[in-house]
This record gives C-alpha cells, sequence and structure tokens, in this order.
C-alpha cells in the first residue's frame, strides 16, 4: 500500500504547530499502525530528518500510553481498538491519513504526537494513591487469587488510562476515566485508616 500522510509536527509546548505531509510506500497490510509510523521515521532519520515523536510502550492495547487521533477519531475508530492495535489492513491504497496528537486543554502537546496526561495522574493522587516500586513480577501462581478477586482485578484494569474518551469529548471531560477510577480504586484499600477517612474513593 502507498500512502499519505498529514502528521501535526510540533517542537514543544510553544511551538504553534503544523500538518507536514509525508509519503508512506510499500505498506504491509500486515503492519500495524506504529509499525507504519516506525518505517516512516526510519526514512526520516536516514535523511537526517528528526523523526516523528509519538507515545507507545506494550503495543499490545493494555497500557494505554498510545494516544493518536486518526482521521479525526482517537486510536482511529475500530471497536476496542487502540492505536497500536490497528493494522494497516483497514486502510485503502492511496488513502489519506490525517494524523494528530490528543487535541483537549489539560493535555498539552509535548512534541508532535506526544501529549502530558500528568492531569490523570492528579485524579489518581486525589484518592490518596501513588506509584510505588514494588520489584519484579512474582511468578505466575505463587500468589493463590480467588476467582472473585480474578474477575474484580479484570473489571477493574477494563480502564487503561489511555485518554481517548478525553480526547473524545468536546468538552474534555475525564468523567469516564474518573468513573472507572473510582470503581477501580474502591477495591484497592487505602493503606491506613487516617487514609480511609479521607479518600474520596472509598465508600
Ligand atoms: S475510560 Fe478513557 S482513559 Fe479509560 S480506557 Fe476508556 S478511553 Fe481510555
Ligand atoms: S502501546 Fe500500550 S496500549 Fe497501545
Amino acid at each position: 500500500m502507498n500512502l499519505t500522510l498529514k502528521i501535526w509536527r510540533q517542537k514543544n509546548a510553544d511551538d504553534a504547530g503544523e500538518f507536514v505531509t509525508y509519503q508512506a510506500k510499500d505498506v504491509s497490510p500486515d503492519m500495524s499502525f506504529l509499525e507504519m509510523l516506525d518505517v516512516v521515521n526510519e526514512g526520516l532519520t536516514s535523511k537526517g530528518d528528526a523523526p516523528i515523536a509519538f507515545d507507545s510502550d506494550c503495543r499490545e492495547g493494555i497500557c494505554g500510553t498510545c494516544s493518536l487521533v486518526i482521521n479525526g477519531t482517537p486510536h482511529g475508530g475500530q471497536k476496542a481498538t487502540t492505536a497500536c492495535q490497528l493494522h494497516m489492513r483497514h486502510f485503502k491504497d492511496g488513502e489519506s491519513i490525517t494524523i494528530e496528537p490528543w487535541r483537549a486543554r489539560p493535555f498539552p502537546v509535548i512534541r508532535d504526537l506526544i501529549v502530558n496526561r500528568q492531569a490523570f495522574d492528579k485524579v489518581i493522587q486525589s484518592g490518596g494513591y501513588v506509584s510505588a516500586s514494588t520489584g519484579g513480577n512474582p511468578d505466575a501462581n505463587a500468589i493463590p487469587v480467588s476467582k472473585h478477586n480474578a474477575d474484580t482485578a479484570m473489571d477493574a484494569a477494563a480502564c487503561i488510562g489511555c485518554g481517548a474518551c478525553v480526547a473524545a469529548c468536546k468538552n474534555a471531560s475525564a468523567m469516564l476515566f474518573v468513573s472507572a477510577k473510582v470503581s477501580h480504586l474502591r477495591h484497592t484499600p487505602p493503606r491506613s485508616t487516617r487514609e480511609r477517612s479521607t479518600c474520596p474513593f472509598d465508600g
């Protein structure tokens, strides 16, 4: 497939930014959207140009890091599909594709397609929860987990914290995320009685 890409380039939060047009040639329909961008970036870096900055981590649809608005829709509009799990077979040969970052005031652009999603961290912190290093993953089955707790954990993990709901909402509302976190964190006991008494997610 040969595609025309109109990609938002912005050097930093203060830069006005603009769409830049790129040609993506010989794209395999089996590539993921991010793999297609990887190939475009290889072409740019081989010419000495700055690669297009975009976020990704797991590339398995579970971490919530990828954050592209594709043809005007966050994650590209395939049902229950993040941008990293979107495959090029969903596009047509010769198609023109527009790629932008999340457009929401609480998520300022850091560079190109990367936005700052610390606003979500503040929501989590308001419940008294923080990130803490707990070491490596334990071996599978080392800690027996009841079926009920396993099901509850899966439900709690349904929101991957990507921010697409904020990007999709004309008011940039985070209420889908907040409601998912209220449901999630009420299953995670605060660490002390004092924290429990002040935790907005408890009870
Ligand atoms: S609720 Fe929002 S942040 Fe959570 S997975 Fe859905 S779109 Fe992403
Ligand atoms: S990179 Fe993890 S969900 Fe897309």
